[in-house]
Parts: structure tokens; C-alpha cells; sequence
């Protein structure tokens, strides 16, 4: 039996894991709102690009329509109880901004997650409208690291994502932390790619 054979199909599920959890954040009537995403992606480095798509139900979507900018909070596992409860309560009901520590951002004045070791100012230069959501891409203005986590042993000087510990989202609707790091990006595979021409 090949491979293919031993294969189901799950119909159209976007089955892309794993999916990192991040605490959107805007200014809604004056209050600092947070909704948790799981639907955020890097779009390129250079320029520093990221997507979210957000319900139209979602009460964040109002401050990030009225701003064109919002803040991405990438919460520890330590955040889990906090992070889950932005993805069930919504900022219409609740005042979501008493669970944190909030600042402004320098360049965007978004609201920012102090307790959260990244947070991201992103600025809104892109949005496609499809069935309920609303997809924005964003320019990532400034990068807020917790300076513990910073290191000078990698070019881009960030500590292992182990260090951050990240919240890690399965569509299995389970929350998981990263295990470990298994190898090094651009190094694993340089043999076999090297080795292998077209015939
Ligand atoms: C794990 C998880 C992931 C979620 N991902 C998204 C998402 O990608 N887009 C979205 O619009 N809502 C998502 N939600 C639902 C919103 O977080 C939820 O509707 C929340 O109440 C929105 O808050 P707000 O109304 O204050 O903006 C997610 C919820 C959870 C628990």
C-alpha cells in the first residue's frame, strides 16, 4: 500500500500546525482591548510583514479599523488562563485591559502587553475582505524583546524559543509549548541539496 493509500481526507481543513497563540491588541472607546489570535503569520522579513484575520464579530476589529495599526503579544505559557480567556470573553462585555499591564506603543501608541516577552508595533498597509473575515497585512514598525531573553550568540540576537516559551495552539483545540530545537535552519539539509542535481 503506498503512502497515499494509507492518506483520509479531512475535506478542506487548513491543517498548517503549529499555530502560535498571539494577543491582538487596539484601542476600543478609549479602552485597551486584546482578542487571541491564532490566525497570524510572518509574510517576510524584509520589510518585517505579518497577517491576522479577524471575524467581523470580533470587538478588536473596530480599533484596528480606526487606528490602521495594532500590537501583537506573544504570551507565555505562563499566560495560558489569560490568553484563552481574550479568545472566549469579548471587549463588548468584558474589560479584558484589567488582566495586564498595558503601555502605549512608541511609534503607534497600540496598546501593549508589558507581561508578554514580545510585543510587536504594526502598522496596516493591506487588507483583503473575504466571506466574514478581515485580513490584515501589516508592516511591523517596532520590536519590544524582554532584554533577558536577548542574546549575542545569534545574528539576529534572540534567545532560543524555548526561552519564550510560547503557547502553541493545535486544531485539535489543545494548547501545547515547544519541545526542543532539532537542528539549524539553512544547515540541515545543505548536503542533500548539494548532492542532488537535475538529471
Ligand atoms: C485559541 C483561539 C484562537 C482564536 N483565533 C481567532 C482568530 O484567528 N481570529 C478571530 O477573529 N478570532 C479568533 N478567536 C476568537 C476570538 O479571540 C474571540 O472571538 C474573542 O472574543 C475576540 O475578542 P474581542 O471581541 O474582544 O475582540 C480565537 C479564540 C481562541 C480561544
Amino acid at each position: 500500500m503506498s503512502r497515499r493509500d494509507m492518506k483520509r481526507s479531512l475535506e478542506t481543513l487548513p491543517l498548517i500546525y503549529p499555530i502560535p497563540i498571539v494577543l491582538v491588541g487596539a484601542w476600543v472607546d478609549g479602552r485597551a482591548n486584546f482578542a487571541t489570535i491564532g490566525d497570524c503569520a510572518i509574510m517576510g522579513l524584509t520589510p518585517a510583514l505579518v497577517v491576522i484575520s479577524l471575524g467581523d464579530m470580533c470587538h478588536t476589529l473596530r480599533g484596528v479599523l480606526e487606528a490602521d495599526a495594532f500590537s501583537i503579544n506573544l504570551p507565555s505559557t505562563g499566560l495560558l488562563a489569560e490568553a484563552d480567556a481574550c479568545g472566549i470573553a469579548s471587549g463588548a462585555m468584558v474589560d479584558k485591559s484589567e488582566w495586564f499591564t498595558v503601555s502605549r506603543g512608541e511609534r503607534t501608541k497600540v496598546p501593549c502587553i508589558e507581561e508578554c516577552p514580545v510585543n510587536l508595533e504594526c502598522r496596516v498597509v493591506d487588507r483583503v475582505d473575504y466571506a466574514h473575515r478581515r485580513i490584515f497585512v501589516a508592516e511591523v514598525v517596532l520590536t519590544h524583546v524582554e532584554a533577558s531573553l536577548l542574546t549575542d550568540e545569534d545574528p539576529l540576537q534572540l534567545a532560543a524559543m524555548i526561552d519564550f516559551d510560547p503557547i502553541i495552539y493545535g486544531l485539535d483545540n489543545r494548547y501545547y509549548r515547544i519541545g526542543g530545537s532539532i537542528g539549524t535552519g539553512y544547515a540541515e539539509g545543505r548536503e542533500l541539496a548539494a548532492m542532488t542535481r537535475r538529471t
